[in-house]
């Protein structure tokens, strides 16, 4: 069972899904510079980035028809995926975010979370539709909002979360 990661930035939840040692036939991005692309290099995981959304979906379509790819896994990948392509793989393309979906949508959702003062958040795993952070949940995890933490803290907390949620839930749709 194989599986696409799609990036913009770091790449650390790429990270855990290398860690945890799933198949990936590709990581491609949005962005030449994104440092998920070096992760990716580096586990000899081929890459590819376009800034062009159109001809990225093109590519990424491809490629995961050439090598019977199971599952496209966004990850921190910062683009709205447009409705042809999101029809094309309905119900194949899933991703994380960092809040208790559907509160927080959208950019800097730990920070807006931490702002409004919420005493539990969390992570979500969704399928992708064509909204932003709108697709049917898989799984979620809350995390508790300490006295003590600052929006550094927090962050800490939910990616730790996030590093181990997506990897097992990655692997038990692939079941
Ligand atoms: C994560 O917090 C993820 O939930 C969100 O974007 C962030 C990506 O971080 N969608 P990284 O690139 O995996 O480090």
């Amino acid at each position: 069972m194989a599986i696409v990661v799609l990036i913009s930035g770091s790449g650390t939840n790429l990270q855990s899904i290398i860690d945890a040692g799933l198949l990936i036939k590709f990581v491609m991005s949005d962005k030449h510079n994104a440092y998920g692309l070096e992760r990716a290099r580096k586990a000899k995981i081929p890459t590819l980035s376009q800034p062009k959304l159109g001809s990225l979906e093109n590519s990424i379509t491809k490629l995961c028809v050439a090598n019977k790819v199971n599952l496209i896994v966004l990850a921190g990948f910062m683009r709205l995926l447009n409705p042809e392509f999101i029809k094309r793989w309905k119900g194949k393309i899933v991703n994380i975010h960092p809040s208790l979906l559907p509160s927080f949508k959208g950019a800097h959702a730990i920070e807006k979370a931490f702002e409004y003062g919420v005493k539990v958040t969390g992570v979500t795993v969704h399928y992708v539709d064509e909204g932003m952070d709108t697709g049917s949940i898989i799984a979620q995890q809350a995390v508790k909002v300490a006295k003590r933490d600052t929006v550094e803290t927090l962050e800490e907390k939910i990616h730790k979360v996030e590093h181990k949620l997506y990897p097992k839930v990655i692997k038990d749709l692939l079941k």
